[in-house]
């Protein structure tokens, strides 16, 4: 079953980069840069979205030419013509993160590159490096001048923000010293997905979903953000951040506050944050009691998937053979408002589970009364509302229909809004998040109390899993290639519900 769509031209809030820029990022050598950032720069470069006058810097540790560098990035692009076009805006400067001598050459490499490329001082800076360089990096821009400039400056910065409540005061009140709220980014990539920006237009540009969006017709909500992918090569960051910092903090917590928030009044960043925060605060505390009902953590061992056999995660590259990093967590979370007293959220993610897939399903409550009971064994299916956010990009909606035939059998069937199927083109996240960055627009990013809400909800949980061996019993393992620990499946099976991703 498909979606018709009503030939009506798009309403369009969003306009290209309209000014000329310098990005400078630090961590250029890294995988993010390669994989996300460059590509997507190219990509908003193809479809004419940023202005001929910009450059990028990349500047990092590793002594890269800037010829060096466009070659190796030369390997993770389509290199057509405008590729070649595309690499005179690339350069890259080696700098010692923490030799403030280097930032200052880095200064004068950014300098003479403002005066051909003429980028009115506009400087952009991107932070693409591993979260324990973070606040010297900011300190080193500030002191050594870097964010002096007579155009505009603005700092991106990636998640984790921080790596628990205090440190992410104090990253924040660094950044405070040399840079307006308005010129910090913090990023979270979840919120640049078309499929999760639609959910606030889902929810908020229709008027039929709203009235039942609550607990007098909500019974539970789903959140599974899978991976089948392992640690890859990221051991010594992921080893410290385990499955919370790294997906639950940001990304999941993100994605639960789209489904929960109240209504702003206005499409606006200031508002829309503010809802968001109310979100947090309203999260009931899960205390070292709670944990146990609340929690399942889980670790991978060996396995297979697609066929393929994969090492467990203690015999992954960088990680001890003794480590207790919860690469799997199932949190079960109450939010204590009028909208969702006693409705739980079930939130779920891991590495080298069977499939990638990244869920949020709202299971409905059944019908209130069955007037088929005398006909039918079986109970009546409740309807469910899934946002698929990747793979295989979907709005579904499950609802029950009779079989044609003389008998009366039900089916549960779906109706299927396909983004692919609709749609020429799905941007990636990184492009819509660099987009905004250079327009200096708010709206996808995470403000810093809402940063700080999150790192006080998971305190409690994080100061038990960071306390690791003596608590050894409670992570448990899961073969990969699997749904995760089976405990993750009698979790929720206590409750008398069921994972709906399978
Ligand atoms: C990152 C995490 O933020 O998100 C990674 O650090 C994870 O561990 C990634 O793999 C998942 O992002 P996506 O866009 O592939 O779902």
């Amino acid at each position: 079953m498909g979606i018709k769509r009503k030939k009506q031209s798009p309403v369009c809030l969003l306009e290209p980069v309209s000014e000329p820029f310098a990005l400078v990022i630090f961590g250029a050598s890294g995988d993010l840069t390669k994989r996300k950032l460059i590509p997507a720069l190219f990509n908003i470069y193809k479809e004419s979205l940023v202005p001929e006058r910009f450059f990028i810097l990349g500047t990092a540790r590793t002594e890269y030419s800037s010829i060096e560098f466009r070659d190796i990035l030369s390997e993770h692009v389509t290199t057509d013509a405008l590729w070649q076009n595309f690499k005179r805006h690339l350069f890259f400067q080696p700098i010692d993160y923490n030799d403030r001598i280097t930032y200052i050459t880095l200064r004068k490499t950014l300098k003479r590159h403002e005066k051909t490329f003429q980028t009115k001082g506009n400087r952009l800076f991107y932070l693409a490096v591993p979260p324990q360089l973070t606040e010297d990096i900011v300190k080193m821009i500030g002191e050594s001048g870097l964010a002096e400039s007579e155009g505009w400056k603005r700092i991106v910065v990636e998640k984790p923000f921080g790596w628990d409540l205090p440190s992410a005061k104090r990253l924040n009140e660094l950044l405070q010293r040399y840079f307006k709220e308005e010129e910090i980014f913090r990023i979270d990539h979840y919120l640049g997905k078309e499929t999760v920006q639609d959910i606030l237009l889902f929810r908020f540009a229709n008027s039929i979903f709203e009235p039942i969006w609550n607990r007098n017709f909500i019974d539970h909500v789903q959140i599974t953000a899978s991976e089948s992918i392992g640690v890859e090569k990221r051991a010594g960051y992921y080893e410290k951040a385990g499955i919370i910092r790294d997906m639950f903090q940001n990304h999941i917590l993100q994605l639960m506050s789209l489904i929960a928030m109240e209504p702003p009044a206005l499409f606006e960043p200031a508002r829309i944050r503010e809802e968001k925060v109310k979100v947090f605060r309203s999260l009931r505390e899960i205390t070292r009691a709670d944990i146990p009902e609340y929690t399942v953590f889980g670790q991978y061992i060996e396995g297979v998937i697609d066929g393929q056999k994969v090492v467990g995660y203690r015999d992954e590259e960088g990680v001890r053979k003794d480590s207790h990093t919860p690469t799997f967590a199932a949190l079960k979370v109450f939010i204590d408002n009028w909208r969702w007293q006693g409705v739980p959220f079930y939130l779920r993610s891991g590495k080298r589970l069977k499939r990638r897939v990244t869920e949020v399903s709202i299971h409905f409550k059944t019908v209130p009364h069955s007037i088929f009971k005398n006909v039918l064994s079986e109970e009546i299916k409740p309807n469910v509302l899934v946002f698929r956010i990747q793979p295989d990009e979907a709005i579904e909606l499950t609802f029950q229909t009779k079989i044609p035939g003389t008998t009366l059998c039900f089916r549960e069937v779906t109706m299927n809004f396909s983004y692919r199927q609709q749609d020429h083109s799905m941007p990636e996240a990184y492009e819509r998040v660099l987009m905004d960055c250079l327009r200096g627009d708010h709206l996808i990013f995470v403000g810093q109390e809402g940063v700080e809400k999150a790192w006080e909800f998971f305190t409690p949980i994080l100061k038990f899993l960071d306390k690791g061996k003596k608590l050894i019993f409670h992570i448990n393992d899961y073969r990969a290639g699997t749904w995760g620990p089976p405990e993750a499946e009698e979790f929720i099976r206590r409750d008398g519900r069921q994972w709906w991703v399978r």
